[in-house]
């Protein structure tokens, strides 16, 4: 079928036109088609736009982009009972096969089928229409708009963070990089329980975007060392958890030092290079690493997070965009201005 889209068409080089794409936008039994009303760009968007790459994905063929979207039903299957027309949603971008040994092992996340929204060879949903399984869209609370329910994919990222991350309450943690991704998860942090995150970053604009928030310390790379203010809020003796958000190698260089003794670190920036890892000082503190690959099972609770009020998203919404602006909205997104967090293109 012909739509009109946000298309990728190799690297710097982007447009809004019509392009062929496969499927329909007749739903199957268990689908709902949504009429895209909000659609974030991401990090990975804009590296897409930039470099053609990231990692072993490869933008080959022009690209639908987009994958951090919110929307209004239009039409439901034949077997949908959870969702009707009319109803206001937000959707998980990644696909997996519902029958694989990973789905049915509870991470689908990391199913190696999974078909994930503008990943390629994947088109993505920056386009008017989408058809996608209900059983991966998901009800906005009425008091969540369709800007903040866009913004439920990177949110769902910290959330799940926070989850691996096994936060108990009045934890320290300490978050590496001040961008979305690091915001979405020292933000989900404090809402599992932390009674405080000490968020790191170089760039001042993002530090002071989420300065004034109840229990985040914000650490200015630039004037302030990460290990002396570790060590001054928790009494030298380092933090129950340490996230990497930034995706810079050098993140690693005093993680070990920041951490106390049989601490936890989770891995979610994912540095260009291979990563120094200090392994004699995680083994003679006992820190228990793991990575992320985005998100399972966490959406549901993401969204009643967002619903609770808990966590304010408005103020990372930075500019708005309608569809027909489209790439005017990348062009602003790839200037990466460092009080820029979040821009959106609207339907
Ligand atoms: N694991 C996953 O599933 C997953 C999902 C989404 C994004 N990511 C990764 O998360 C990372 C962050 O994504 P983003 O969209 O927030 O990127 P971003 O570029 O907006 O933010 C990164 C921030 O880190 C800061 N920074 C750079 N070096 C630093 C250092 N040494 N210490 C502290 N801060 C430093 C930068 O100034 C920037 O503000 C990226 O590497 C991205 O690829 C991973
Ligand atoms: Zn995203």
């Amino acid at each position: 079928m012909k739509v009109r889209a946000v298309v990728l068409e190799g690297i710097g080089d982007i447009c809004l036109r019509d392009i062929e794409v496969p499927g329909t936008l007749e739903p199957a039994d268990n689908e709902v088609r949504i009429a895209i009303k909000t659609v974030g760009i991401c990090g990975s968007d804009v590296h897409y736009y930039k470099h053609g790459r990231i990692g072993d994905f490869v933008v080959n063929e022009p690209m639908v982009l987009g994958h951090e979207a919110a929307g209004v039903v239009t039409a439901v299957g034949a077997k949908v009972a959870q969702l009707k027309v009319g109803d206001r949603v937000c959707m998980e971008p990644g696909i997996p096969d519902f029958g694989s040994q990973e789905t049915l092992a509870g991470h689908y996340n990391l199913d190696p089928s999974v078909r994930f929204w503008a990943t390629p060879p994947i088109h993505g949903c920056l386009t008017p229409e989408v058809v996608h399984p209900a059983a991966l869209t998901y009800k906005l609370p009425d008091n969540v708009s369709f800007a903040e329910g866009a913004m439920v994919e990177p949110l769902a990222i910290g959330v799940y963070a926070a989850a691996k991350a096994k936060i108990e309450p009045g934890d320290v943690a300490v978050v590496a990089g001040a961008g979305t991704i690091g915001m979405m998860i020292a933000f989900s942090a404090l809402a599992a329980g932390c009674s405080e995150v000490i968020v790191s970053d170089m760039a001042k604009a993002k530090l002071d975007l989420i300065a004034d928030r109840p229990g985040i310390v914000t650490v200015d790379l630039n004037h302030q060392k990460l290990t002396d203010v570790v060590a001054a809020h928790t009494a030298g003796r380092g933090a129950d958890v340490f996230f990497e958000a930034s995706g810079s190698p050098h993140a690693f260089d005093n993680m070990m030092d920041v951490i106390r003794p049989a601490g936890r670190a989770v891995l979610v920036g994912m540095p260009q290079d291979r990563a120094p890892l200090d392994v004699v000082a995680l083994e003679v503190k006992e820190v228990t690493v793991t990575g992320i690959f985005r998100y399972a099972n966490v959406w549901d609770r993401t969204l009643a997070l967002l619903g609770s009020g808990k966590i304010d998203l408005k103020p990372m919404i930075s500019g708005s965009y309608p569809f027909d602006e489209s790439v005017a909205a990348f062009e602003r997104a790839a200037q990466q201005n460092p009080s820029d967090v979040k821009i959106q293109i609207t339907f």
